[in-house]
């Protein structure tokens, strides 16, 4: 969609469509001196009580004479002191979505109605430019064009003041985390059999070289040169091999500072191994991968946006299929740790990939902090469900900065422990390490297993997001069937505020 600016004032306002959020309270409509003479007839609606504005509620008006509008939606946020962004989001998202069931081309968001809401005013027009392009998102990849469907709008304008730079760097920011998001979805949409590591490296590089940053990748090879046993016992099933995709962003002036290293899980398809996972449901383990397309596409957004600041991404990429040379239950691998780590269970694929790369993020760099993130235990979907995921750190200013984050852009994250004791559960009689512990408190002891490989002081955080990365069906106008490319956002946020 494009984005246009117009600052002329209500009587030179021309679109298909103007939106109209506002509250239960109508402040926002009233003692608007911007709006002028629109304001009193927006009014009318809800002082009849044909329209209460409650959460979800919306109106149509036509034809005010004094505007070149020929429509305009009255959307209900509910009540002022309940407002949250959320709101705002779903709000403007159901909006763009029906103008788009009708038909609309171009779609007015007058910037004196939304800075009237509680909270900054670029926030909340950086989250509306996001509603609204993210409402158009499918995730029909693979089907026919359909003729009848309507077309998207084509273009939103954003009305008045906006037109400062702050205005400006509102919508862009909005207009990139949306594209972060896209980009992180539709690669976690993707089949395995149309996107396998190689694949997912291609996509790496192709990025790197459109936004300006550095890929390089580690086939198989180099893995095995490295001493990357765990990393290669998770592919070694798959005619698909393992990589290790390093993403760097350094702009000019941070080449040499601390970098940020964010670390993704890249299971392409996780059949379970040998450990075979039940046919039920094992077409979504397509999106096993979604921790390393979230970290691609917030550094990609990073350099997008020309952060001020280095940024590692790692992907941590692998099949996990039952072949003829597949890892079985009981073999022992060495870890680039140097530990030797014994494998019960070939399903719990995940933290052994990311056990390799956390090594290699600190072997190779001194992280300013390390973040991981994956979909990694189906017991963290058990304990938080599909709306919040769970985080673990070592350091609470990090895990603090993250939820924030997280909690700003509409995706939650709930600290769970770290719970020293339960290494004891991760004993093995034959190597350094077992990789599994009890069926019981499965995402605690994943996490633990993980610590293992950071070493004391490095400032880490992992963010489980199994539960939350895939919805059966549609949720709601900002999320539809399929993958969420949850975290995506809370990475970019927090790259954009930094990690101190
Ligand atoms: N990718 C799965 C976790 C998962 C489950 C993600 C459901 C999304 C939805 C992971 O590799 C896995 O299989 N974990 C096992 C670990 C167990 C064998 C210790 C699990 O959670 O059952
Ligand atoms: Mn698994
Ligand atoms: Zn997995």
């Amino acid at each position: 969609m494009d984005i246009r600016f117009h600052n002329l004032g209500p009587e030179k306002w021309k679109a298909d469509v103007l939106l109209a959020p506002v509250t239960e309270d109508g402040d926002i409509l009233h003692d608007n001196p911007e709006l002028d003479k629109v304001a009193p007839w927006l009014a009318i609606a809800p002082a009849r009580r044909d329209f209460t504005a409650k959460k979800g509620e919306s109106a149509v008006l036509y034809g005010h004479p004094a505007l070149a509008v020929p429509r305009i939606f009255l959307i209900g946020l509910g009540r002022r002191t309940d407002f949250t962004l959320d709101t705002l989001r779903l709000a403007i998202a159901g909006a763009v979505r029906r103008c788009r069931a009708l038909g609309l081309k171009s779609i007015l968001l007058p910037e004196p109605l939304i800075t009237r809401l509680p909270g900054s005013a670029e926030r909340l027009l950086e989250e509306c430019v996001f509603a609204a392009e993210t409402a158009l998102y499918t995730g029909a990849l693979f089907k026919k064009k359909d003729a009848e469907a309507p077309a998207d709008p084509e273009c939103l304008v954003v009305g008045f003041n906006a037109q400062t730079d702050a205005g400006q760097q509102a919508v862009r920011r909005g207009q990139s985390a949306a594209e972060a998001l896209r980009l992180a979805r539709e690669l976690a949409n993707t089949p395995a059999n149309l996107l396998a590591p190689a694949g997912m490296a291609d996509r790496a590089q192709a990025l790197a070289a459109e936004n300006g940053f550095a890929c390089s990748v580690l086939n198989e090879d180099d893995l095995r040169a490295e001493g990357m046993g765990a990393h290669l016992a998770v592919g070694q099933g798959s005619a698909h091999p393992p990589r290790l995709v390093v993403l760097e962003y350094a702009p000019e002036g941070h080449a040499d500072e601390a970098p940020v290293v964010l670390v993704g899980k890249g299971i392409t398809f996780d059949s379970g191994g040998i450990s075979l996972k039940p046919a039920a449901k094992m077409h979504q383990m397509k999106s096993d991968m979604t921790g390393s397309a979230t970290v691609l596409a917030a550094v990609a957004a990073a350099a997008r946006e020309a952060l001020p600041r280095r940024v590692i991404g790692l992907l941590a990429m692998a099949e996990n299929l039952p072949g003829g040379s597949a890892t079985r239950p009981g073999d022992v691998v060495r870890a680039l740790s140097g530990d030797t780590v014994e494998i019960t269970n070939t399903d719990a694929e995940g933290r052994l990939v990311l056990c390799d790369a956390l090594a290699y993020a600190q072997k190779h760099w001194q992280p300013a902090a390390v973040v991981d993130i994956a979909t990694l235990t189906g017991a963290c979907a058990v304990a938080l469900g599909d709306e919040i995921a769970g985080l673990f750190s070592t350091d609470d200013v990090l895990a603090e900065r993250i939820s924030a984050s997280g909690k700003a852009c509409g995706e939650y994250f709930w600290r769970l422990p770290l719970w020293a004791p339960y290494a004891e559960k991760l004993k093995s009689g034959i190597a350094d390490i077992c990789h599994t512990g009890p069926r019981e408190g499965g995402a605690i002891n994943a996490a633990i297993f993980l610590k293992h490989f950071v070493a004391d002081g490095v400032r880490w955080a992992h963010l489980d997001i199994a539960g939350t990365d895939w919805m059966e069906e549609k949720k709601n106008p900002l999320c539809p069937a399929g993958a969420t490319a949850f975290g995506a956002r809370t990475l970019l946020e927090l790259l954009r505020g930094g990690v101190r």
